[in-house]
């Protein structure tokens, strides 16, 4: 049966399936090989409209949405939720109904993820996750997808997370490489072990998809047979007051020529993005031939591309 997710929200990778997930990397290798060609995707969701509300600062997720919108036709908005009324008190179940009887999407990046739930309850159109405290779908979606423009194939290779197992990217990764059946250790110093609820839901995938989910805190033995190292900032948004304390906690979890060292000759090594250099990942990995962070990046516009297309009826 074809797949139709028209309508449907997007808010973590739990809320689609295997073959649905198929389907959007099958629309993104379409929509990319043809925007190559000069080809226009206007007529796909031609004069709709999309609001994009944010809570936090961004650059590519507000870029790659806007730009992406803007290529299939739609009419973007860009909302600071700073000079919405919702910075002023207005709910967010107001707010939900009140957009959608002028868009037919919402984008929003939040803080806390049950924002998007309330604003996904309250409205009927699609509404998609650009970054919540707990989840990055848009992000993992494009992640998984220049993995497997690189290697070929998802299921069954190693990735290999290599810093704060507790943020929105460790978590995404974990239902997302399950989902394809790939292998996934969170390498992460004690006391940032992922959510425990979100590791079970990983493992009961992982079951049936029979690959493994391990948390490891030497990163250095971690990464031996890795295929995909991946890490992002020590400091995600909102744990800024913490900011010293994981930098010393975080330490010894450098992604770096030694460490890469360990892994498989042919690693890739992923980054969302904003990355501190410096930090989390050295200028010499970042710049280096095993790097794929730019073709990453640039991916989150094709995937996006695909899941709007999909969801916005
Ligand atoms: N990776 C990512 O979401 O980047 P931005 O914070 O710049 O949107
Ligand atoms: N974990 C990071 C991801 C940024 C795209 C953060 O939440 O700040």
């Amino acid at each position: 049966m074809a797949v139709n997710m028209k309508g449907r929200d997007f808010l973590s990778i739990m809320d689609i399936t295997l073959e649905e997930m198929e389907a959007i990397f099958d629309l993104t290798r379409r929509l990319k090989q043809e925007r190559l060609a000069g080809i226009r995707h206007d007529h796909i969701l031609a004069g709709r409209k999309l609001a994009m509300i944010f809570e936090k600062p961004s650059t590519r997720t507000r870029v790659s949405f806007e730009v992406g919108a803007y290529e299939l036709g739609m009419y973007p908005l860009y909302l600071s939720a700073r000079d919405l009324q919702l910075g002023r008190g207005e709910t967010i179940g107001d707010t939900a109904r009140v957009l959608e009887r002028y868009v037919d999407g919402i984008m929003a990046r939040v803080f806390e993820h049950e924002k998007l739930v309330e604003l996904a309850n309250n409205a009927e159109i699609p509404v998609i996750n650009g970054l919540s405290d707990t989840f990055h779908p848009c992000q993992i979606m494009a992640d998984l997808y220049t993995v497997l423009e690189k290697k070929g194939r998802l299921t069954g290779l190693n990735m290999v997370f290599v810093g704060d197992g507790a943020n929105n990217i460790a978590h995404s990764l974990l239902v997302g490489c399950t989902k394809v059946g790939m292998n996934i250790t969170i390498a992460t110093p004690e006391g940032y072990d992922p959510d425990a609820k979100i590791v079970e839901y990983a493992k009961g995938q992982a079951a049936r998809m029979h690959c493994e989910v391990k948390i490891a805190r030497d990163p250095y033995e971690a990464v031996k047979d890795a295929d995909v190292i991946y890490t992002d900032v020590w400091v995600s948004m909102g744990d800024e007051a913490e900011a010293e304390k994981r930098k010393r906690d975080f330490a010894n979890y450098q992604v770096n020529t030694k460490l890469l060292s360990e892994a498989k000759e042919d690693v890739i090594v992923l980054h969302c993005l904003p990355a501190h250099r410096g930090e989390e990942i050295t200028d010499e990995v970042m710049d280096g031939p095993h790097s794929v962070v730019f073709d990453e990046a640039e991916n989150r516009l094709h995937v996006q591309k695909a899941i709007m297309a999909m969801l916005i009826r």
